[in-house]
């Protein structure tokens, strides 16, 4: 069980904070609506908001009703008319050590030549382009060179396999992809460019392929729908000017999981956005204008579009993009760039952390790491071991610890301390964000007693929220809304104790987490039952030391098909091909029924509990017991 030990800040880190005492949690309290237009003033704006919420529509509320702004404006032009011109911007770090600092001034340049090649390879206003590219600067600066001129992007992670793209960009509809010609990962070469060529070759809608120089591999270019960037860049004006768009303009889709095997392509919009990352990076991660700040999540997920690239850039911070992964060439990449590069403020994921405790801390020592002065986890709970190990072997007992609870829907952290006044307590998230309301309510949406667990709902809207999932507002509606009228269902079950603090449990639907990552059981079970010899499969997440969740299919076959190695083998691959490595299951039980309620549907917690060894063995006929009363109490459910 958790520990009760609290870590109030520790006195050093009070004295600098950015924030000192509960203002902000005050002002927020007593107008939620006009604390979000305080926070706005931090922005450039073209024209300023008529109305800070519009609640008429509801649930398509919208945010900074009329106002027009531009977010590459905001997250360059800005600072290049400031002291912050030359400073660094971006700290890339490339898998195989080299490096590249560009300043705000280098970045402006790249972002507006980048954006002036988009615009004459024909993207406008609206369009959807997506960009499918490993981590390199060239990434962010074809997202900020979409923002400027106005074209929505969708970026999709390039560990996802050429069926997942294709399935992105059909449902996207999208007209130019970017991507490069070929990328690595830990040495092993990784062909994105003829990935993504499989994929739109499929799909019909894509009408160009700009293609950025990355190794500088072979790569077949069909003429009249391939560029070079290289080529292009060359040929533009070095100045394109920003669109002025309008609050609610669409900003980016990214697409993630949900309880279908279909990914929902989770819309957010300009301002509300823009305001909700700028607000929480500068308050949760304590910003210092000195500060290199280094999130290791990548920019195909919520994290790395919020909290890599949005959110610190609109800040005007230093931030670091690795291209990399932990353990290459050595367990001790992190901890040698924190080194390298003096990091002050960390942000990664518990099953990182997890995996790193396992590592040992002689990897750790190696290397100093007294520019850390502040740490942040996101993804999953995170356990009180984990996280006392990361605090005093990473933050050396001197870096207070943000555990931020968010998702790709809320598109900005909702549940985390601020490191200067909050004291943490091992495993808990802590406290709603000022002007983010939460409540835990039961079956019945009722609000439930301190500790006692049940649903986290969001119970007033926020201006980084999603607006609806693209071409399927029905699903938004049902997904979000209907559960708990008026309140938006996070999916998570949770608990908050008599502190207030909120306690994360995770999630209550047939979505796993997997290392930090969403996936959908019914994705998995879909990629399973394509092929030929099976006949029905289930999927669920098993506890797991280091990922948190692991994947475990249980897979009925078809008469005569045999359960072999070598099928487990060809099931595991299939899953990859489908959806991605990060996919693949860890186990496969060959079973010859699945165990279903009287209405066909499948028992997953009495799964769960066979993947977790509990009804296995010789062991306790208790948990048999509870077992069998599991699937008892189901079928009276069903009534
Ligand atoms: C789900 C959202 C938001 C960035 C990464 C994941 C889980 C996220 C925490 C945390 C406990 C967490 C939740 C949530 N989660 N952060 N600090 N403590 N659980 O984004 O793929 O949209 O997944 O991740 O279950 O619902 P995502």
């Amino acid at each position: 069980m958790e520990n009760n030990f609290v870590y109030p800040p520790p006195q050093h880190f009070k004295e600098n904070a950015l924030v000192k005492d509960d203002t902000l949690y005050r002002r927020a309290a007593a107008d939620r609506l006009n604390f979000w237009a305080e926070m706005a003033e931090g922005l450039d704006w073209f024209k300023k908001w008529d109305k800070v919420l519009d609640e008429s529509d509801a649930p398509y509320y919208r945010w900074f009703v009329g106002g027009k702004l531009n977010v590459s404006y905001n997250c360059l032009d800005r600072h290049v008319n400031s002291f912050r011109r030359n400073k660094a911007a971006v700290i890339f770090e490339a898998e195989d050590g080299s490096n590249v600092t560009l300043t705000y001034y280098q970045l402006f340049r790249e972002v507006n030549r980048f954006a002036a090649v988009m615009q004459q390879m024909g993207v406008q206003k609206g369009d959807r382009v997506v960009i499918y590219m490993p981590m390199v600067p060239e990434a962010v600066m074809a997202m900020l060179a979409c923002t400027r001129i106005g074209a929505i992007h969708s970026v999709v992670f390039s560990g996802f396999s050429t069926e997942a793209l294709y399935k992105r960009i059909n449902d996207l509809g999208a007209k130019l992809l970017v991507t490069v010609d070929g990328a690595t990962r830990r040495g092993k070469f990784i062909p994105l460019k003829e990935n993504a060529q499989q994929a739109i070759e499929a799909c019909g809608c894509i009408e160009k392929i700009l293609v950025v120089r990355r190794l500088g591999n072979i790569v077949q270019m069909q003429p009249g729908r391939d560029y070079w960037y290289h080529e292009l860049v060359g040929q533009v004006p070095l100045y394109c000017s920003p669109a002025e768009m309008d609050a609610e303009d669409p900003l980016f889709l990214l697409y993630s999981s949900g309880t279908t095997g279909t990914p929902k392509g989770i819309l957010h919009t300009t301002a509300g956005y823009l305001v909700g990352v700028y607000t929480t990076y500068r308050y949760v991660f304590d910003y210092h204008e000195e500060d290199i700040f280094w999130s290791t999540s990548d920019i195909g997920w919520i994290t790395g579009q919020s909290y890599i690239v949005y959110g610190p850039l609109a800040n005007g911070a230093t931030i670091v993009i690795f291209e990399g992964t932990p353990d290459y060439p050595q367990r001790d990449r992190f901890w040698e760039i924190i080194e390298k590069y003096g990091v002050t403020v960390f942000y990664t994921a518990p099953t990182a952390i997890s995996t790193f405790m396992q590592w040992g801390t002689a990897w750790v020592k190696k290397h100093d790491l007294s520019s850390l002065r502040l740490l942040g986890s996101v993804g999953e709970p995170i356990k009180p071991d984990t996280w006392l190990w990361f605090y005093e072997h990473i933050g050396q007992k001197r870096c207070p610890i943000v555990d931020t609870w968010w998702q790709t829907e809320t598109g900005m952290i909702m549940i985390s301390p601020l490191p200067g006044i909050t004291a943490l307590k091992p495993g808990s998230a802590t406290l709603p964000f000022p002007g983010v309301e939460v409540q835990i309510v039961d079956d019945q949406g009722r609000p439930l007693p301190d500790n006692e667990a049940g649903h986290m709902v969001i119970t007033s809207p926020w201006p980084a929220m999603l607006r609806t999932l693209y071409n399927d507002p029905e699903r938004y509606e049902k997904a979000y809304w209907k559960q708990f009228p008026g309140c938006f269902y996070s999916g998570d079950g949770a608990r908050r104790d008599e502190d207030g603090y909120i306690w994360i449990l995770g999630r209550l639907d047939d979505v796993i987490n997997v290392s930090g990552h969403r996936l959908s059981t019914a994705e998995i079970e879909g990629a399973l039952v394509r092929h030929t010899g099976v006949a029905e499969a289930a999927v669920i997440g098993r506890a797991h030391e280091i990922k948190n969740q692991a994947v475990a299919a249980f897979v009925t076959l078809k008469e005569g098909v045999l359960g072999t190695e070598e099928l487990r083998e060809e099931l595991k691959n299939l899953v990859v091909k489908e959806i991605g490595a990060i996919a693949r299951p860890d186990d496969i039980y060959f079973t010859a029924e699945l165990p279903k309620t009287r209405s066909g549907k499948i028992m997953r917690r009495l799964l769960r509990d066979i993947a977790e060894g509990r009804a296995l063995g010789d062991t306790s006929t208790l948990l048999d017991a509870e077992v069998i009363a599991n699937i008892k109490k189901s079928y009276e459910g069903e009534g």
